[in-house]
């Protein structure tokens, strides 16, 4: 069974459950500071599990399934293996606050065993046994679970476990989460020589952990209290490639359609250099396989290669996929063309961006090669003393040089050398205390970027007055836009994000469907009509609470500075904001829609530009 026929029979089963088919968000979460990226079909649903907006009225059910696009760091250094991704599809149901455990687990045992046939005794699953016990927050065990689960099980393949195991989440330090229940797949039915404590979780490889079940009834605070959400929901998430891989009877995620094409064109590639190792080969290959297309993902959904958050997770397993390369010069147009024509389908976005990607990723292999080509003693010599903390000889003579993990972080940001390549060249060092120095500089970098506020970095030295003038342009066209949506689609568009650089606005907003053409055509007119104006661009200052009164539109995640400037464009549109624009509106030239896609769930993104 294919991909493309999981995910479509996955979907059906849900839809013919009653549950809303939702669109996989980006894998950068909208609007959520908690984490860097999206590593659950959960996170999207965020608001709705914490009662913070209703699914009915933005998604009119309280049933929900998607496949979902996921990146995780956390198995970074399991790549490699059988089973481990960073960047994976996720297919889930949820529910908020409608069926909980009892329908959670029927449904999941109707589609694996009935739907998709997989023999129920290949099945294990686990439940919560509860918290140990002195533990600062008390769970108790499971029982319901355990016992619903006896209706397809005996017993024996029903194993508890601890919060380690079987407590799932938050995904970032705060947030939904709860106990949960997973369903194994037993690959050998052998047990290893732990005998009949060989269960679920073992290392043995026995067992893959295919499907895993949130009961999701807990918030989780920044100070680590719990306290329950306004309703139970359910959450679940099983790996699209996983499943293939038992579906098919391959035994490895490797060797399924997910990845055998992009392989064959790194295998094939005699700048990968084969050596012979056939172990040592495969483990590159699909370290490479995996990190490449993680890329391609991460870059179609606009990480930029950067030494900061997101861009700094796409520069590292980037350049990891080059390392595995053992010559230089490699053709990058082999495995990213490769992941493109799998996945393209699915994800037309792909496509759409094969040529920027390759050029971003062409640019920033030039980059890695100089990097790579910096020899330790030169890099040594730009460490302070404090910062070398002892050099090993060892029997083939070459040092291996022992540095603090501020001063690796230090090689980092001045020459873009990641941890594997210090790690190559000989440097060893703490990885924690490297981390620590990178999240210390994360905060500083968020904390000048919140600063920023309404400026979109218009006083960044890097842009060119021309530049400076069409950001100032496409602002202003934000505000009308923003207006004109309200008058085609409705008073409850409402911004959730905005971002504009030299190219295009990107301007996101609540609404539950997709535009009509006629729709977008509808709002490029009105906004054009604007400007045909010559409106003239004002701005008064004034209170908070006044503005709101006097129905100006707000950000209401934005925090503002008291008094606020309103901004009005002529009587049509009016807004908190702290400029700049232009002063009338003919200044901003022929207005035109490019894009128009869901990001999220409910939430739509447009991009347009100014000519
Ligand atoms: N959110 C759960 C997970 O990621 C389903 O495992």
């Amino acid at each position: 069974m294919k991909l493309a026929e999981i995910r479509k029979k996955f979907l059906k089963f849900f839809a013919s459950k009653k549950h809303a088919l939702i669109a996989s968000s980006t894998l950068v979460p909208l609007n959520d500071p908690t984490v860097l990226l999206t590593t659950a079909g959960m996170q999207q649903f965020k608001p709705y599990f914490l009662g913070e907006r209703d699914p009915i009225k933005d998604l009119r059910s309280r049933r929900l399934a998607s496949v979902q696009k996921c990146f995780r760091t956390s198995d970074i250094n399991e790549v490699g293996d059988l089973t481990h991704l960073t960047f994976f599809e996720m297919l889930g149901n949820f529910s908020v606050g409608d069926y909980f455990k009892k329908e959670g687990i029927a449904y999941a045992w109707e589609f694996l065993t009935k739907t998709l046939k997989v023999p129920t005794q290949r099945l294990w699953a686990t439940f919560f046994k509860g918290s140990p016990a002195g533990k600062k927050n008390k769970f108790s065990a499971d029982q319901e679970a355990f016992e619903h689960w006896q209706k397809y099980l005996p017993k024996n393949k029903i194993a508890g476990f601890g919060p380690e195991e079987n407590f799932w989440g938050p995904p970032g330090k705060t947030g939904p989460c709860g106990p949960c229940t997973e369903i194994h797949y037993d690959l050998t039915q052998t047990p290893c020589e732990k005998a009949d404590a060989c269960l679920p979780n073992c290392e043995c490889g026995r067992f893959v952990e295919i499907w895993n079940l949130v009961f999701m009834e807990y918030f989780k605070s920044t100070s680590g209290e719990y306290s329950e959400l306004p309703h139970k929901n359910i959450d679940t998430g099983m790996g699209l490639e996983r499943l293939a891989m038992i579906l098919q009877a391959k035994a490895s995620v490797f060797q399924t359609e997910a990845f055998t094409k992009i392989i064959q064109k790194i295998e094939t590639d005699p700048r990968f250099g084969l050596t012979g190792n056939s172990l040592e080969d495969s483990r590159r290959l699909r370290i490479a396989s995996d990190h490449f297309k993680g890329a391609v993902f991460l870059r179609a959904d606009e990480v930029r290669f950067s030494n900061k958050e997101q861009g700094y997770i796409l520069r590292r397993i980037f350049r990891r996929a080059c390392d595995q390369y053992l010559h230089p010069g490699m053709d990058l147009s082999r495995p990213v063309r490769a992941v493109v024509r799998e996945y393209q389908e699915v994800y037309p976005d792909l496509a759409n961006k094969q040529a920027e990607i390759l050029a971003d990723f062409q640019k920033e292999y030039l980059a890695y090669e100089k990097v790579r080509n910096l020899n330790l003693q030169v890099l040594l010599k730009q460490l302070p003393p404090e910062g070398i903390l002892s050099q090993i000889a060892s029997p083939e003579g070459v040092s291996k040089i022992h540095i603090t993990g501020k001063a690796a972080f230090q090689l980092f940001s001045t020459y873009g050398a990641s941890i594997d390549q210090l790690k190559q060249k000989g440097f060893e060092f703490a990885e924690a205390e490297f981390e620590l120095e990178m999240e210390k500089h994360r905060t500083v970098s968020r904390a000048g970027a919140e600063s920023k506020f309404g400026g979109h970095g218009l006083n960044s030295a890097a842009l060119s007055d021309v530049e400076r003038e069409k950001i100032t342009r496409l602002h202003t066209a934000t505000h009308l836009l923003q207006q004109a949506l309200r008058d085609v689609l409705g008073e409850t568009v409402k911004q959730e994000g905005s971002d504009i650089n030299p190219e295009r606005l990107r301007f996101d907003f609540r609404f539950a469907e997709k535009l009509t053409p006629e729709q977008i055509a509808e709002v490029e007119e009105i906004v054009n009509e604007k400007i045909d104006g010559d409106l003239p661009v004002t701005f008064q200052e004034m209170p908070y609470a006044d503005a709101i009164k006097s129905g100006a539109l707000a950000f209401f995640k934005e925090k503002y500075p008291d008094p606020v400037k309103v901004y009005s464009v002529g009587d049509y549109s009016k807004e908190l904001c702290g400029g700049p624009h232009v002063e009338r509106t003919g200044q901003i030239g022929e207005f035109k829609i490019l894009s128009e896609k869901s990001v999220s769930a409910g939430i739509r993104r447009i991009k347009a530009t100014v000519a």
